[in-house]
C-alpha cells in the first residue's frame, strides 16, 4: 500500500499496549507515511519517546506544562497538518476525554481542533471496555464519525481474557491505508446490498441452506460505504460480521428476502444481489420437530422459491442499475449471461466456485464482469478490491 506523501499524526496514550504502536510507526513509515507522534505524559512511563523520534524521524511532541507556547503552536499545526488522526493505543480515560471535548493536554487539545478523519484503536482491560461509560462514550464518537478498530479478544496484559486487546499493528496500518485512499465518489448514491445465504425451514430446529459467507455481498457494502454511498444491507445468514454506518436488515428465507426487497428496492439507485438465495424450500414446515422412524427413508417435498433478483428486474426503474452474482460451475460466461437477461441485469459477476480462491466463504475470489457491452476477467484479489472494481464499473455504467 502506497502512503507517499500522507500525514499521520498518532497519538499514543498510556497502556501496555504503547510498545506495539513503536511497529505500528515503522509500518506507515515503511509505506511512504510522514508520521508525527503526540505521546501523554503516562504513555512515556511505558515507552520512551526517543524511540518513536528515532522510529518517526520527527520530534516527538509529549505533555508537559513546562513549554506551554511550543504546545499552543504546535497543536493547531498538527491538527492542519493531519490527513489522518489515530489514537493507538486509546485508553478509557482518553476516549471519555475525547468524548467531553476535554483539552488539557497536548493529544486532547490537538485532537479536539482537528478536521482530519480520526481513528482510535482501544486498548484497556475487558471490565473498562464493557463498562456502561466507556459504550455511552464510544457510541458518543461513532455518532461523529469517529472511527474505531478492535479492540481484540484475546489474553490481556492484566490476566483476564475477553475483548480489550489493542488490534495488531499490521490491521491498523491496512485499516489506515484504507481511510487514506478513501474515494468520496459514491456521495448522494444509495446502495442496496443482499449478503449471505437464505435458510429453509424444515421445522424449528432444521433447514435447509448454503455454504455462503456473506463475505462478498459485506465487502461490497463496506466498499461502497467507504465511497461515501448510504448502504442498506439485506442479510441472511452470515459469517461476516456486521460493521457501521450499514443498515441492515436481518431475514431468514428466499421469501422473507423477497418481501424486504420489494419494499426497500424502489428507494435505491444501486441494487448489489450478493445474497445465495435457496431455490427450493421445503414444502411443508413442520410445527414440531420432524421425528425419526427408524429404517424408513425420509422424503422432503420441496416447492420453488420466488427468483428474487428476477421479480426486482421486473420493477427496474430507468435509473436504476441492477447487478447480480452467478456462482457456476461449468460453462460459466454462457450460463451468467443468460441470467442477466433473463433477471434484467445491468451487470454480473460471474465466478467459477471450482477454482481454488475463488466463491464460498473465501477471503478472496476470481470472477468475470459482465455487462452488455463486454466481459472483463478479473485475476484472484481479495473480497475488498474485487468490490471496489465491480463499484468502478457500475460507476462508469451510470454515466454511460
Ligand atoms: N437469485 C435470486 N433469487 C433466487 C435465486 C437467485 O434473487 N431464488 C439471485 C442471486 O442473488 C444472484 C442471481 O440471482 O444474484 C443468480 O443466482 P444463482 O443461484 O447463480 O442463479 P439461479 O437463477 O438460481 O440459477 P441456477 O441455480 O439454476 O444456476
Amino acid at each position: 500500500m502506497d502512503m507517499t506523501g500522507k500525514e499521520i499524526v498518532l497519538g499514543v496514550t498510556g497502556g501496555i499496549a504503547a510498545y506495539k504502536s513503536a511497529d505500528l510507526v515503522s509500518r506507515l513509515r515503511h509505506m511512504g507515511a510522514h508520521v508525527h507522534v503526540i505521546m501523554t505524559k503516562n504513555a512515556t512511563e511505558f515507552i520512551a519517546p526517543m524511540t518513536f523520534q528515532t522510529l518517526s524521524n520527527h520530534p516527538v511532541s509529549v505533555d508537559t506544562f513546562a513549554a506551554p507556547e511550543y504546545w499552543n503552536v504546535e497543536h493547531v499545526a498538527l491538527a492542519k497538518l493531519a490527513d489522518l488522526f489515530v489514537v493507538a493505543p486509546a485508553t478509557a480515560n482518553f476516549l471519555a476525554k475525547m468524548a467531553a471535548g476535554i483539552a488539557d493536554d497536548m493529544l486532547t487539545t490537538t485532537v479536539l481542533a482537528t478536521k482530519a478523519p480520526v481513528l482510535l484503536a482501544p486498548a484497556m482491560n475487558t471490565g473498562m471496555w464493557t463498562a456502561e461509560a466507556t459504550r455511552q462514550n464510544v457510541e458518543t464518537l461513532k455518532k461523529r464519525g469517529v472511527l474505531f478498530i478492535g479492540p481484540d479478544s484475546g489474553m490481556l496484559a492484566c490476566g483476564d481474557e475477553g475483548a480489550g486487546r489493542m488490534s495488531e499493528p499490521a490491521e491498523i496500518a491496512g485499516r489506515i491505508g484504507e481511510i487514506l485512499q478513501k474515494k468520496n465518489d459514491m456521495a448522494g448514491l444509495r446502495v442496496l446490498v443482499t449478503a449471505g445465504a437464505t435458510r429453509e425451514r424444515l421445522d424449528p430446529v432444521r433447514f435447509l441452506s448454503n455454504d455462503s459467507s456473506g463475505k462478498m455481498g459485506f465487502a461490497l457494502a463496506e466498499a461502497a460505504r467507504d465511497r461515501g454511498a448510504e448502504v442498506t444491507v439485506v442479510k441472511g445468514n452470515t459469517t461476516a460480521e456486521v460493521t457501521q454506518r450499514i443498515r441492515i436488515i436481518g431475514i431468514e428465507s428466499a421469501e422473507d428476502l423477497l418481501k424486504a426487497m420489494m419494499e426497500e428496492a424502489p428507494k435505491q439507485d444501486i441494487i448489489i444481489q450478493a445474497a445465495a438465495v435457496a431455490d427450493y424450500r421445503p414444502a411443508e414446515t413442520a410445527r414440531e420437530k420432524i421425528k425419526k422412524k427408524s429404517g424408513e427413508p425420509l422424503v422432503l417435498r420441496l416447492e420453488e422459491n420466488p427468483d428474487v433478483a428476477k421479480e426486482i428486474g421486473r420493477i427496474k426503474k430507468e435509473s436504476q442499475t441492477l447487478v447480480g452474482f452467478a456462482a457456476e460451475t461449468n460453462q460459466v460466461t454462457e450460463h451468467a449471461k443468460e441470467k442477466m437477461k433473463k433477471k434484467n441485469l445491468d451487470m454480473i459477476v460471474a465466478n467459477d466456485v471450482t477454482k481454488p480462491g475463488a466463491g464460498f466463504n473465501t477471503d478472496t475470489n476470481i470472477a468475470t464482469i459482465i455487462t452488455k457491452d463486454g466481459m472483463e476477467e478479473q485475476p484472484l484479489q481479495t473480497k475488498i478490491q474485487l468490490a471496489n472494481t465491480i463499484l468502478d464499473r457500475i460507476l462508469f455504467l451510470r454515466k454511460g
